[in-house]
């Protein structure tokens, strides 16, 4: 059976700042996506990292289904409604554009979508992360599906052994999408050189050699390229599929225990780790540390199972202990060095004007 699983994300308002949204708005919108389970959908589950609310939604229509996608569109117009309604901070904040073209790219929310033959057993994740960019991915996933150090499998398995191919996408390219495809481990410092830098590139895809099977996408949106302004951070999400051909579940753990340093953070402008967190956490009012939530399922004709919480048992509270330390650190240095982002990723204008007006009281 053909199954497609479809991930879209927007941050339509929140309560008390950049938090989280209301239960109100959170309701609205799952009842809106809800009512089309049995008809459009085989099945849904909403929920939300930071401020940002995420539907994943399986059905059999196909990725960029204008009904699919209409429909989340719908649910997030109707959450933004009700988050005006409570003057919620924000409101509406990721839907860029007022009306539905039959597609939620270039719309504003963030979008990963899959379709792939289902597996006897189809173990998935959804990785959902708020106060940061598409590039946070990059670490992570590139250890998860190219480095043995972290992903045993690619030595232990001959399913893996082969390797996987990278699709990556170059986000300086603003007139139309483009991609380059390398494959690990042949061009591996390739890849390497492409991903080290988050803020141009950021990986798309990744695909089994061995299989041609999709492993995983990620959401690209860079929400300034659409607005041409400061418009809160992309916060990205990714769909991973895991075991037998792919790395398994608990491959996935150390690396995102790394939490490397990311833009994002408050107003968006710093480099700050990726810190692992449960599925429905607030932001933190820690300078809106980036956060990133895991969620795996199985699947069973279209069907999800019930969640589990990947970043919720005792060994992700020493994690998380330790990544506060580091983000607590580089934050001491204020706007110093590494801990503010460039000048071209700043994304606020209020730098780049004071240097134009000090231009002239140099002499
Ligand atoms: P179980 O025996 O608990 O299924 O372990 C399988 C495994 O190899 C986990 O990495
Ligand atoms: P969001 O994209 O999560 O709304 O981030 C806004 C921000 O810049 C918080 O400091
Ligand atoms: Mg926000
Ligand atoms: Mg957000
Ligand atoms: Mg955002
Ligand atoms: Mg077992």
């Amino acid at each position: 059976m053909k199954v497609t699983l479809s991930v879209l994300k927007a941050d339509i308002g929140s309560v008390g700042g950049h938090t989280l949204p209301s239960r109100k708005v959170l309701a609205r919108v799952e009842e809106v996506v809800r009512e089309a389970v049995g008809r459009l959908l085989l099945d849904a589950y909403v929920f939300h990292i930071g401020d940002d609310i995420v539907l994943l939604l399986s059905h059999t229509q196909g990725p960029g289904h204008p009904e699919v996608h209409g429909l989340a569109w719908k649910a997030f117009r109707e959450g933004t409604t009700v988050a005006k309604e409570e003057g919620l901070y924000g409101a509406g904040q990721d839907l860029l554009k007022d009306a539905f073209t039959g597609n939620l790219h270039g719309l504003g929310p963030q979008v990963a979508e899959m379709e792939f033959e289902e597996r006897p057993s189809e173990p998935f994740m959804v990785l959902a992360a708020d106060k940061t960019e598409p590039g946070a991915f990059n670490l992570p996933l590139y250890l998860a599906f190219a480095d043995p150090m972290y992903s045993s499998g690619l030595l232990l398995s001959p399913e893996l052994r082969p390797g996987f191919r990278f699709r990556i996408m170059d986000l300086a390219q603003t007139e139309r999408d483009s991609y380059i495809e390398l494959d690990a481990p042949e061009r591996l410092y390739d890849i390497a050189t492409l991903l080290r830098d988050s803020h141009r590139f950021a990986i798309a895809s990744i695909w089994s050699r061995k299989h041609g099977e999709v492993a995983a996408v990620v959401s690209t949106t860079r929400l300034r390229n659409i607005a041409g302004r400061y418009v809160g951070k992309d916060d990205p999400v990714a769909l991973v599929r895991t075991q037998k051909i792919f790395p398994a579940t608990e491959e996935f753990g150390p690396v995102f225990a790394l939490a490397p340093f990311v833009a994002g953070d408050t107003r968006g402008s710093h480099h700050m780790p990726l810190m692992p967190v449960k599925a429905n956490t607030p932001a933190s009012t820690f300078f809106c540390v980036p956060m990133v939530c895991g969620l795996a399922f199985s699947l069973k004709e279209g069907r999800l199972s019930e969640p589990v919480d990947l970043f919720a048992d005792p060994v992700w509270e020493a994690v998380r202990a330790k990544v506060v330390e580091k983000a607590q650190e580089m934050r001491r240095q204020g706007f110093f060095g590494p801990a503010m982002l460039p000048m071209e990723e700043l994304e606020y204008t209020g730098i780049a004007e004071r240097l134009r007006e000090l231009a002239r009281e140099f002499s």
